[in-house]
């Protein structure tokens, strides 16, 4: 593979001497007793109770003074709180700390990040997961790059990677289950195709994998990871892992990720004097964490060149002018896990059990059960994947139709669900579910399927999937039917 030549914009890069501190609490313990340090937000909390600041640079509304007094003032002091206007800061270098060259707190929080999650270092990001994959990838392909990049990767880092000089293939599938539910990757296929442009001397310069679906198809890293650098020793790696950043601090969960298989992969090839590959995984931080909208780890394993590369390609795409608030909420999110995230999993975990128990028990709640219930994907015909238990698929009854389930659970029901493929919705048991809204979920089917489902002809009954087209925002950015080449 050659290396990433950068024409122009190149910054002094800060020294990120690896591996990180030895005193860092690790991914191997993360269920941390006492609180656990977050010293991004310790920075802006001094921020905050020290003395008021004349700013000059910009950001009129910090500490809200200007608002004072009139009507959106308040507006704004209702939907935001004094709180947050306080904290949203345009400072950077020494005032606080340098986002693209970090040396105080944000770096800290960041190898802390990297400590918990196990990657050689972490970036925070404040431009979401589609972002982070932007920038993992443009990090490690060359100018002339060879890239393989799985369908099942979002649509946009498809578009991410149609750039000149650049020749882009796909990673094979295993055949539709005909349902509509993410196909798996063709690993057998995968490795061959990988292992026959190694032998013609032209490997592939980067392998990009969606390791974990909004559908719930988690790819098993643990096993992947290993097939894939046996055959293409010399290909990098993205990884979107956009789903399962909470994984990590769960022993069951974090078992198939692609850090863990990272680290060990690195350690072989180290013991062995082999080159370490590459690999960088992207995660959301606001779907399965406690953190803002908009953020994102990208986790680098590889040692401090391949820190250095991403280094640069954030300078390249990311804001110089990132918000501090979504900042420290990636340090304090990665805090919270640490603190109380095996136990808060072990809890939503039950819950999910509670919902499949019932769909699979209750007669009322026949029409609903998900699509494919009782052959998930993982065993054992494709035992390099599996089914996230955090994820259940609501299947759409064909009476009622998508869009009509969908709005009356939320207009009527309060309950919120993620979009499905047309003939399912999804649930998602993130930290935030309660058994309360288990409660509500279910007595919610339950209402909708004694409204349309338990008589035989039911006068006015909506036709399935009708005005889908009017209603639904594409959420997530969605697998591209189609991609560009
Ligand atoms: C697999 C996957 N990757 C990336 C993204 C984009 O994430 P973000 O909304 O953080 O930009 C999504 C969105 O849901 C997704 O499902």
């Amino acid at each position: 593979m050659t290396t990433p030549q950068h024409q122009t914009l190149d910054i002094p890069v800060v020294d990120i001497d690896l591996p990180v501190a030895a005193a860092l609490p690790t991914h191997r313990d993360p269920e941390v007793s006492q609180p656990a340090r977050a010293p991004l937000a310790d920075a802006l909390s001094r921020l905050l109770a020290g003395p008021a600041v004349a700013s000059f640079h910009a950001l009129p509304w910090t500490d809200g003074h200007v608002l004072d007094g009139s009507g959106v003032g308040a507006r704004y002091a209702e939907l935001f709180g004094q709180a947050f206007l306080r904290l949203d800061r345009c400072y950077g270098g020494a005032a606080l700390d340098s986002f693209f060259q970090p040396r105080g707190p944000l770096d800290q929080a960041q190898r802390l990040a990297a400590a918990a999650f196990g990657a050689d270092y972490t970036f925070f990001l404040t431009g979401g997961t589609t972002l982070a994959n932007r920038i993992a990838l443009h990090a490690l392909a060359p100018r002339q790059a060879r890239v393989l990049i799985d369908p099942n990767a979002p649509a946009a880092l498809h578009a991410a990677a149609v750039q000149p000089g650049w020749q882009v293939d796909e990673v094979p599938l295993l055949a539709a289950a005909g349902d509509g539910r993410t196909r798996p990757p063709d690993l057998a296929e995968l490795c061959a195709l990988l292992r026959a442009a190694h032998a013609d001397h032209r490997p592939y310069d980067v392998v990009v994998l969606a390791a974990s679906s909004d559908d719930g198809l988690l790819y098993r890293m643990d096993r992947i990871l290993p097939a894939v650098a046996a055959a293409s020793p010399l290909s990098a790696l993205v990884v979107d892992e956009a789903w399962t950043a909470v994984h990590a601090f769960h022993p069951g969960l974090r078992r198939h990720a692609t850090l863990p298989a990272a680290q060990r992969l690195a350690a072989r090839c180290r013991d062995t004097g082999q080159r370490v590959p590459a690999v960088l995984v992207t995660q959301a931080a606001d779907k399965t964490l406690c953190a803002a909208r908009q953020t994102a780890y990208l986790h680098v394993v590889g040692g401090s060149d391949r820190v250095r590369q991403v280094q640069q390609a954030v300078f390249e795409h990311h804001t110089p002018s990132p918000s501090w608030p979504l900042l420290v909420s990636l340090d304090l999110a990665r805090a919270h896990a640490q603190e109380c995230g095996r136990r808060e999993l072990d809890r939503v975990l039950a819950l999910a059990d509670q919902v499949r128990a019932a769909l699979a028990g209750d007669p009322l709640l026949a029409e609903f059960r998900p699509p494919g219930a009782g052959e998930e994907p993982g065993d054992p015909a494709e035992p390099h994947c599996l089914a996230d238990p955090l994820r259940i698929a609501i299947a759409v009854p064909e009476r009622v139709g998508d869009k009509v389930l969908w709005e009356t659970l939320f207009r009527d029901h309060g309950v919120y669900l993620g979009r499905g493929t047309g003939r399912s919705l999804r649930l998602s048991f993130h930290l935030g579910v309660t058994a309360e809204h288990v409660r509500r979920l279910l007595a919610a089917l339950r209402a909708v399927a004694r409204r349309w489902l338990t008589r035989p002809e039911p006068a006015g009954v909506p036709t399935a999937g009708a005005g889908v087209e009017d209603f639904f925002i594409p959420y997530p950015p969605g697998i591209p039917t189609a991609v560009p080449g």
